[in-house]
């Protein structure tokens, strides 16, 4: 049976990735003046689908929508169509095959996705995978590609090098795993209290893949190909299958301006988008790229007309500074899920933020949220700041291009609510269950699960109150005492110690959970 090793032996986690999801490039594409397809309805094909992390929660979420998953790595592959099975998903088809022989039959596609596969498979596959989009994306088609680019990579790859060399001789996986930490371990060692600029590359990169998960490790600089591009090569290949570029899904990247006054002027004279994107990666030392292309025939619009975003519905799950302003043009900094920090100034855009944090992860038409806003500022006597409209708009643009908010052209509705006998998605407790250490939120993102999480999510079936909860996990936590451990319960805790820990946790969790979605209806 044909097969990737590699893969077998250490599988890829599979999650969700949230710039891959149909309504987020749905999204882009019509900002930029693309009539894409509806993502209720798209057709969506991924390249190197691994176990169907990415592919699974978008064809269960997009019930009329039709998937199709291509995966060489037979175990991947198979694990994949268990949980499609189990999940009864009859509008997804996980293929157990070599993206070189996909029957072009199966086209055309709204979406193609190849994630984190093009720069690890060898030339046959990356031209396929190139070629597959210039035949098989519809005439309104986007396609995602991700890869690792030059010249940033290049930093990795020295210790790449430095770790292929010290596992030379080792042949298993498992093997030239051990290995590979032996000399993480060495390189820490070596260079600790070394302060010289030119290894701080190498020293940041050492601490990261120390504690980094063992598929990322192998799969990254321990396979035999990892062969990164520059920019430019790549769209001249692309472009040579008949396609153009539209967009990178980090929006904000391609913008000068987001890396200093400087780098404007450096850009000057360049010509074409290509080049400006190209010589934004020198500036950048871009390591990785999320690129999305069109047929070449398609002519986007890349002026971004402000007044666009109406179409569309906003959510956002950023929080507050501590005691936010909130009628005042004052810039204050609110914080992504993944801590980063975006300044916000406008008092209409901090009042829609406060707005959509409580309906998360639930949307609001533009033109609601604003007329919202607008009436809380006059009746609070600053009705001045409700004209702002045009000000506003551009903050929630840059709020967008940086993935701070979210747009949406879908009119789904999810509860964020904890029932008393709480249930959640068929679709996250078959993840909890299946031990890969995340679900996917109903905003497709990933969401990490410890030991505890992912046993309480498993068992969330709507037949038990949060009484009958508590004591099950407090049965648990007794019967699994590293569980507990895990949470910093001390051995032989007395009881009182143990209640707190499961009510502490039982109700932070579900307040997790049902932010995520994942204590909604199933979608019918
Ligand atoms: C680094 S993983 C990325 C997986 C997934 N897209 C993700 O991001 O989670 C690369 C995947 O591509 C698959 N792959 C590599 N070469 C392939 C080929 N020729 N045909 C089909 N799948 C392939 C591997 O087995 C692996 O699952």
């Amino acid at each position: 049976m044909k097969t990737l090793e590699s893969y077998d032996c250490i599988p890829y986690e599979s999650y969700a990735i949230t710039e891959t999801h149909p309504d987020a490039l749905a999204v882009l594409g019509r900002l930029l003046g693309i009539e894409t397809a509806d993502p209720e309805h798209c057709r969506v094909l991924e390249l190197g689908s691994a176990s169907g992390g990415n592919l699974i929660p978008m064809a269960y979420h997009l019930p009329r929508g039709t998937f199709v998953g291509v995966e060489l790595a037979a175990a991947q592959a198979r694990r994949g169509q268990s949980l499609a099975a189990a999940l009864g998903l009859t509008n997804l088809t996980l293929l157990h095959q070599d993206i070189r022989e996909l029957d072009e039959s199966l086209g055309p596609f709204d979406f193609i996705l190849a994630h984190g596969v093009y720069s690890w498979v060898p030339e046959s596959v990356k031209e396929r995978i190139l070629q597959i989009c210039g035949r098989l994306l519809s005439s309104r088609g986007i396609a995602y590609v991700s890869y690792n680019t030059l010249p940033g990579w290049r930093q990795r790859g020295m210790l790449r090098d430095m770790l292929l060399l010290h596992c030379r001789e080792a042949t298993t996986p498992g093997a030239r795993l051990e290995r590979a930490r032996d000399l993480l371990e060495r390189l820490a060692t070596g260079l600790n209290g070394d302060t010289r600029p030119e290894t701080l590359a190498l020293r940041r990169e050492v601490e990261y893949l120390r504690s980094a998960r063992a598929s990322y490790l192998y799969h990254e600089y321990l396979e035999e190909t990892n062969s990164p591009e520059l920019f430019s090569d790549f769209m001249a290949r692309a472009q040579r299958h008949g396609l153009a570029f539209l967009a990178e899904t980090k929006l904000h990247t391609m913008f000068a301006s987001t890396l200093g006054p400087g780098a404007e002027a450096a850009l000057a004279g360049l010509d074409g988008q290509v080049m400006r994107e190209q010589y934004l990666d020198f500036l950048r030392l871009r390591a990785f790229r999320q690129t999305l292309l069109v047929r070449a025939e398609t002519r986007p619009c890349l002026e971004i007309d402000l007044e666009r975003l109406e179409d569309f519905a906003l959510y956002a799950d950023l929080e507050p500074p501590s005691r936010p302003q909130s009628t005042r043009v004052k810039p204050e900094d609110y914080r992504t899920p993944d801590g980063a920090s975006l300044r916000v100034e406008q008092p209409l855009t901090k009042l829609i933020l406060a707005h959509l944090s409580a309906c998360y992860p639930n949307a609001v038409p533009l033109t609601t949220a604003l007329h919202a806003a607008a009436e809380q500022l006059t009746a609070a006597g600053r009705g001045r700041f409700a004209a702002a409209r045009e000000d506003c708009l551009a903050e929630l643009f840059n709020l967008y291009a940086s993935q701070g908010i979210g747009l949406t052209m879908r009119t789904a509705h999810w509860s964020n609510q904890v029932e008393s006998s709480p249930r959640a998605t068929r679709l996250a407790r078959a993840q909890a269950a299946a031990g890969e250490g995340h679900v996917a939120s109903v905003r497709h993102r990933s969401l990490g699960l410890d030991p505890l999480a992912a046993w309480l999510l498993t068992g969330l079936d709507g037949t038990r109150d949060q009484a009958a909860l508590r004591q099950a996990l407090m049965a648990e936590l007794s019967a699994e005492p590293a569980l507990g451990a895990g949470l910093g319960l001390a051995p032989g805790a007395s009881e009182r110690a143990l209640e707190a820990l499961v009510d502490a946790n039982l109700s932070r969790l579900l307040a997790l959970f049902a932010r995520a979605g994942l204590l909604s209806p199933d979608p019918v």
